[in-house]
């Protein structure tokens, strides 16, 4: 793979996440398999472990699941709640034991202990009590906000409403998953067949379902379970252990697993692996994995968190489920920059207990990956949730290989792939070049203006837009606010579906979007390359819009000031900055653009703040580091704001030099780089 083959695949991928991110955690609706899911996170993973350089600011390695959906109130979570690493094989287990040893400075041959527990498949909650009396509960969120389901909580009879003893601390917030176990599932989706309801897909999404009921009698009324396992804001330390602390979990009134041990080796934990798989189908509720996490806490603490997960912990994740069945079709869906992209229609066919008739197909080169056409016999994958991948095709029902299309199927303008100008690579995805007068485009770019990490705009989603959309009245983003001024001819409240309070509520979100962060602002145009990280990059760097436009359009060649500015934002490949300036540089764009600043305001970033003496500086390590790991001393150093870089220029702030130091030291010196040792330099980040 080139470097610009990795670009484009991490791009790929980093979208492909961010989109079944969306549909698990904020729509319940998963579009991946969690094999596929994980599949797609490993490769991220390991590309981005081979090219640091490349990690794109929104990769999804950086954060957790998708933001609170805004039926509930927030709650911030005081200590974030992260994800796990997974691991697939036993060598994926034995690397992650060497890799905390090697992180720790520890002998190969040290004996560390780890926990072993069922990763059980629900979702996370967060309850917090204060003096033992519980006065607030959450849902994950994206991991920084969550929803405020307190009053949900308070119905499960496995949350203690009181704790029992009284050697909790003062504050405890403990963390575990909200579960049913199957004979409940089955049970609760006869009665919603008998009531005339759908039945929910699988005890996942009933319990997240059931949660997040605004209703809370409605959660009452379901057989909710919560298992604790870990814990976040507390005022004091809950053991010297992670299963002291689960023991201590118990001792207060919560449900633990039974099936947690501590271990000593990679090689017992694989045994214990194993031991829970053969059970798994008797245990009663689902589990996916078995969760290690280091027990020794003081260990866990100086191992600390890369991202978005623990150092100290891994999902050891069981393989994915397998099918036969056929391929029905193949259709092409066209998304907001016009990309085509192949969604396999199959024969509704069982895996694991649920019914499954769509794969994607991802582009052109994977149909072809494949050679699947429609009528072939194909192996399907799935584990835990819907949408399945297609692994091969066992035989071939001899119809004539698909057609991918050289016109949109939606407007029919041409298709066709990308040429990178400067490399003279073909882009895999295939774009319709109608841009927005195809609707397909112009549709899924109005929806992802008004989407939740955008405009965020409470009752206007993919069903209004397409209606608003096809009956003229919202063409281009600036429409969606001229909506109420154009009422007493729209008259929406007079629609099927529509009242007079229900319009009025319409109007109201949307004049509540009036303000805008500059970073959702960008976000929202749709830009390719521009997800939320970049917006969120290009916001801190320039500051006011304004600036930012003006910056932009003074670009006119490589050389342009603006245009050198713009590539030194660390973070900030090429690729998202032309996007941005052609999307800006277009002639339409501007219109729509100033239309949109009509009707509303720009609402200034925030400068970031720097509070640790060592925030924004340039760190070298050289030499040998005697107390720490040179990872644990970089970790340690990044989590206090430095920049750790692995030459020295003149950028550099501190070099830090332990024995045997060489060319580094001497190109400090020479630089008048301020040089500390190990110890002084301790001294300076406590
Ligand atoms: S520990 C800092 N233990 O798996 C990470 N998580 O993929 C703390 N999960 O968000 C998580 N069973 O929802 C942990 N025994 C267990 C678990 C578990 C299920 C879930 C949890 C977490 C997700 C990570």
């Amino acid at each position: 793979m080139t470097e610009n083959d990795v670009k484009q695949r991490l791009k790929q991928l980093s979208m492909e996440i961010r989109a079944a991110d969306q549909q698990y955690y904020q729509d319940d609706a998963p579009i991946l398999s969690d094999a596929q899911y994980d599949a797609l996170r490993r490769e991220l993973n390991d590309l981005e472990a081979n090219y640091p350089h490349l990690v794109r600011a929104d990769s999804p390695s950086k954060s957790v699941g998708a933001k609170a959906s805004g039926k509930f109130g927030k709650i911030t979570h005081r200590v974030p709640m992260l994800s796990l690493d997974n691991a697939f094989t036993d060598g994926d287990v034995e690397d992650f034991t060497a890799r905390i040893k090697r992180f720790l400075n520890l002998p190969e041959d040290t004996v560390l202990e780890f926990s072993a527990e069922p990763k059980i498949d629900g979702l996370s909650a967060a309850v917090r009590y204060e003096n033992g009396v519980l006065v607030s509960g959450a849902t994950r969120g994206d991991g920084q906000v969550g929803e405020d389901v307190t009053a949900n909580l308070i119905t499960l009879d496995t949350v203690p409403k009181k704790l029992s003893g009284d050697d909790w601390p003062e504050v405890l917030e403990i963390r575990g998953e909200v579960y049913i176990d199957h004979a409940d599932f089955d049970a609760m989706n006869e009665a919603q067949i008998a009531a005339g309801k759908d039945a929910y897909k699988n005890p996942r999404n009933a319990a997240a379902g059931s949660l997040r009921q605004i209703d809370p009698s409605v959660t009452a009324g379901r057989p909710l379970k919560f298992f604790a396992y870990t814990w976040g804001d507390i005022s004091a330390p809950l053991s010297d252990t992670q299963m002291g602390a689960v023991d201590a979990m118990k001792r207060w009134g919560f449900s633990i697993n039974d099936l947690m041990r501590v271990h000593n080796s990679a090689a017992e934990m694989i045994a214990h692996y194993h031991d829970i798989e053969t059970a798994r189908s008797g245990l009663g509720y689902d589990i996916d994995g078995v969760v290690y996490k280091v027990n020794d806490l003081a260990l866990q603490a100086r191992l600390g968190f890369v991202s978005r997960a623990p150092r100290w912990a891994i999902a050891h994740k069981f393989p994915a489920e397998k099918a036969i069945t056929i391929v029905n079709d193949i259709e092409i869906q066209v998304g907001r920059t016009g990309s085509l992209t192949p969604v396999a229609k199959l024969e509704p066919v069982t895996v694991g207990g649920v019914v499954v008739s769509n794969a994607t197909l991802h582009n052109e080169d994977e149909i072809k990956r494949l050679g699947v056409k429609p009528g072939d016999t194909v192996e399907i994958q799935r584990a835990g949730d819907v949408i399945p991948q297609i692994l091969r095709v066992t035989k071939d029902g001899g119809l004539p290989a698909f057609l991918y299309p050289t016109k949109c199927p939606v407007c029919g303008a041409e298709a066709k792939n990308d040429i990178d100008p400067k490399t003279g690579r073909v882009d895999i995805v295939r774009r319709c070049t109608n841009g927005m007068n195809c609707p397909a485009q112009a549709v899924e770019s109005l929806i992802h203006f008004v989407s939740r990490r955008a405009f965020d705009i409470d009752g206007m989603g993919e069903k209004q837009i397409e209606a608003f959309y096809q009956k003229d009245l919202v063409k281009q983003p600036a429409d969606i606010f001229t909506l109420e001024a154009r009422n007493d001819d729209i008259g929406l409240q007079t629609w099927e579906g529509w009242g007079t309070t229900s319009a009025q509520n319409l109007f109201d979100a949307i004049n509540a979007r009036r303000n805008v962060d500059f970073d959702k602002f960008l976000y929202a145009l749709g830009i390719r390359h521009i997800g939320q990280g970049n917006a969120n990059l290009l916001a801190k760097h320039y500051l006011s819009w304004n600036k930012f436009y003006e910056a932009l359009l003074s670009i006119d060649s490589e050389a342009s000031p603006a245009w050198i500015d713009l590539m030194a934002i660390d973070g900030v490949g090429a690729g998202a900055a032309n996007a941005v300036k052609e999307f800006l540089q277009s002639d339409n764009n501007k219109t729509m653009i100033a239309d949109l600043l009509k009707e509303v305001n720009v609402v200034d970033a925030e400068a970031p703040s720097s509070d640790s003496a060592v925030s924004g500086k340039t760190v070298v390590f050289t030499g040998k580091l005697e107390k720490f790991s040179r990872d644990e001393a970089k970790a340690k150093a990044q989590a206090l704001g430095a920049k750790v870089s692995g030459s020295v220029s003149a950028k550099t702030d501190f070099l830090v030099a332990g024995p045997g130091a060489g060319s580094k030291l001497k190109k400090a010196a020479a630089l008048g780089v301020k040089v500390l040792s190990e110890d002084e330099w301790l001294t300076f980040i406590e």
